[in-house]
């Protein structure tokens, strides 16, 4: 098991700085997912860790020893592509076993591992192919399966699995998680997919323009948000936010001051019966636009004091257009932040 440790690191690319500053600490085994928007950088932090590019300042460490100059050969770190990067004219299963081949492993060792590691994956009966002759999926599973066969300390991610169907993904998801739980090495993952960042993680590192906006459990991400970026980019579909009028119905001391927002995620809407816990405020009357069928539950589209609200509810009542339904929170489970900076004001 290995620790990794980035400190103060910067990289720019021509004028654009794209790594602003990255300190991050991964702890030994961890299972690390970043995530963020498309351009914020991850992929060139994992590249930096990885030695395919170097940093124009700071400092990476693995197991406390600064690896900046080392050769990428040499860090002993395996990293699964966004492009998968397979050698076209070797088949499956030398793919598969070419890093344990430079390791100087038995080929009875390598065939072994490739074995396991290809049963896991479902890749066991394409070992005899070369990549040209598989699906995009296929591919993506044997670059996974190349990375994770070698076992080294330090395995790197970088949305391995978005290339596949949904069936699949969920699947591959629980596998690299099972491998996660039964290897000793440090992972980090990166993803664009909600699911895995918060089942997979044992922490969210959350980037945004080439800064580490924040780290933690995905519960904390999830219920404890710094700002408004980080609670709108974690949770599908997206935390509600809402201003003006029903702000002022807040009885927290924070919420008397003007340019402030409430956050309510979807499933923390309820239907005012009447009676209200000690913690629950009244909200006003939701008027129901849309309702979506998802199977237990409804999404239903609507506005609240003339603002576009999305709730979830467990009820199995029909809905129909142009229906008010009186509504109300819980107020541990809302947030407020303040407009300008999106600060969570309540944390
Ligand atoms: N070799 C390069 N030369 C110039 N610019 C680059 C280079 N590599 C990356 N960039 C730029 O750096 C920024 C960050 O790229 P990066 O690939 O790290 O983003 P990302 O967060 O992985 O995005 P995505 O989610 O789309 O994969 C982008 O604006 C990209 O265009
Ligand atoms: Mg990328």
């Amino acid at each position: 098991m290995a620790t990794i440790e980035f400190s103060k690191c910067a990289k720019s690319f021509g004028s654009a700085n794209i790594l602003k500053g990255i300190d991050l600490e991964v702890a030994a085994g961890e299972f690390l997912v970043l995530v963020g928007p498309s351009g914020c950088g991850k992929s060139t932090l994992l590249r930096t860790l990885a030695g395919l590019e170097t940093l124009d300042a700071g400092e990476i460490k693995i197991d406390g020893k600064v690896i900046n100059n080392t050769e990428p050969q040499d860090r002993n770190i395996a990293m699964v592509f966004q492009s998968y990067a397979l050698y076209p004219h070797m088949t499956v299963e030398e793919n598969m076993g070419f890093g344990l081949k430079l390791q100087g492993l038995a080929s009875s060792e390598i065939s072994k591992r490739v074995k396991e590691i290809g049963d896991l994956l479902q890749i066991s009966p394409l070992l005899t192919r070369r990549p040209k002759e598989l699906s995009g999926g296929q591919r993506q599973r044997v670059a996974l399966g190349r990375a994770l066969a070698r076992q080294t300390p330090v395995i790197l991610f970088d949305e391995p699995l978005s290339n596949l169907d949904a069936h699949l993904r969920t699947q591959m998801r629980v596998e690299i998680k099972r491998l996660h739980q039964n290897s000793k090495s440090t992972m980090i993952y990166v993803t664009h997919d909600q699911m895995e960042a918060t089942t997979m993680g044992d922490r969210i590192a959350v980037l945004k323009d080439g800064v580490i906006e924040q780290v933690g459990t995905p519960t904390e991400i999830y219920h404890r948000p710094k700002n408004m970026f980080i609670a709108s980019f974690i949770g599908s579909p997206e935390m509600n936010f809402i201003e003006g009028k029903t702000v002022s119905k807040l009885p927290w001391p924070e919420a008397q001051k003007a340019d402030q927002v409430l956050g309510v995620r979807p499933e923390n809407f309820k239907i005012n019966n009447g009676s209200l816990g000690s913690q629950e405020v009244a909200l006003g009357d939701y008027t129901v636009e849309l309702s979506e069928n998802l199977g237990g539950q409804q999404m239903l589209h609507g506005h609240l004091d003339g603002q576009p609200i999305r709730m979830i509810t467990d009820s199995i009542d029909k809905f129909s257009t142009g229906q008010k339904l009186p509504l109300k929170i819980d107020l541990t489970k809302a947030h407020l932040f303040d407009k300008k900076t999106g600060e969570n004001q309540r944390l």
